[in-house]
């Protein structure tokens, strides 16, 4: 049952009519939950309360299905007024974004120089970006932009998956060039001849990935809500004596709060992945997907008034 309601989640958050809809709805069925406002001024806010509970944080100005150069390049502008409205507001907080909305499907090159205009206005703030990892048509070429963009940057990142076979290779690799790496378990649906379809696989390889990636010295962010995943790390870093400096946890707004502000109570860093904006709708659909469960508060906000 789970798996077939998955499997229509995230065939929805593929839908575009639907997506073209929910951005002149606003934030409805209960995705206020886990997006933090349609506005920067609002995101901010979220990310102060939760900067004053110990938590940094990353922010996500949400955006799908970008095919015009125009599109492209009012979202590079977007991203440039986030991490000002960061800079200025003095917040914890970096940035993450999508290669697809920096219009990847359109031109490499295009979104190339979009990247390094948002790279050196980091730079500038003196913040860190962090490219999110899409589905596996984009992830070759996300990793070939990054190791382009960081000739000149190092202040960018990636984030690999543990559903892919192919990435542990990717850790090694990135971990000799000292890339610091958010590592998942990866959202979106792939074929099996690219991805281990049993979750079980999929755990043991992303527990591959954290002892590689933190063996290597590198920076590592260890982004799950699992705790077994969470304890691994935790037994890991104690067995090794690993600095508590040389990674983080990361977690989703508004899910499994509680833990996050657990954790940094313990000592670890936690940083949360705030995403916000009116293109919510991908992002909510594939919460859904991780987890039918929620749509328990989907079909109850809906027959609220
Ligand atoms: P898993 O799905 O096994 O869940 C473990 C437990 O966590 C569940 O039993 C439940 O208790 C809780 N939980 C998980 N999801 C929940 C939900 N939606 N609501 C409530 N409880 C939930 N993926 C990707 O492909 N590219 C990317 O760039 C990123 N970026 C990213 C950033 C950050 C900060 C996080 C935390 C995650 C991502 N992801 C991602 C998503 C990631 O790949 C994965 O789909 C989700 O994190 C769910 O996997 P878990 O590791 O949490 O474990």
């Amino acid at each position: 049952m789970e798996e077939w309601m998955k499997k229509v989640f995230l065939a929805l958050s593929k839908n575009q009519k639907l997506n073209k809809w929910a951005k002149k709805w606003g934030l409805r069925f209960g995705a206020n939950r886990v997006v933090a406002g349609e506005t920067i001024e609002e995101a901010i806010q979220k990310v102060r309360e939760l900067n004053q509970k110990g938590v940094c944080c990353t922010l996500d100005h949400l955006g799908e299905f970008v095919f015009s150069e125009q599109e492209a390049g009012e979202a590079a502008d977007y991203c440039i007024r986030t991490l000002e409205a960061i800079h200025v507001s003095k917040v914890d907080c970096n940035l993450s974004l999508k290669l697809t909305q920096l219009g990847l499907d359109i031109d490499k090159n295009l979104c190339l120089k979009h990247m390094r205009r948002i790279l050196q206005a980091a730079k500038d703030r003196k913040l860190f970006v962090r490219i999110d990892m899409e589905d596996y048509a984009h992830n070759q070429v996300t990793l070939d932009i990054l190791r382009e963009l960081r000739r000149d940057y190092l202040n960018v990142g990636t984030v690999i998956q543990a559903y892919l076979y192919k990435s542990q290779e990717d850790v090694r690799r990135l971990g000799k060039e000292r890339v610091g790496l958010r590592l998942v378990k990866g959202a979106y649906k792939e074929s099996g001849t690219v991805a281990f379809p049993n979750k079980a696989d999929v755990d043991e390889n992303f527990k591959k990935l954290i002892s590689l990636h933190l063996a290597s010295g590198s920076y590592t962010a260890v982004a799950t809500h699992d705790d077994a995943i969470i304890e691994y790390t935790k037994a890991l870093q104690k067995e090794k004596g690993y600095s508590l400096e040389q990674f983080e946890f990361q977690m989703l707004y508004g899910i499994r709060a509680a833990t996050q502000f657990e954790l940094a109570k313990q000592g670890y860093r936690v940083r949360v992945y705030v995403p916000f904006g009116n293109d919510w709708y991908g992002y909510f659909m594939r919460r859904l997907a991780e987890r039918p469960a929620n749509v328990a508060f989907v079909l109850k906000s809906f027959f609220r008034k």
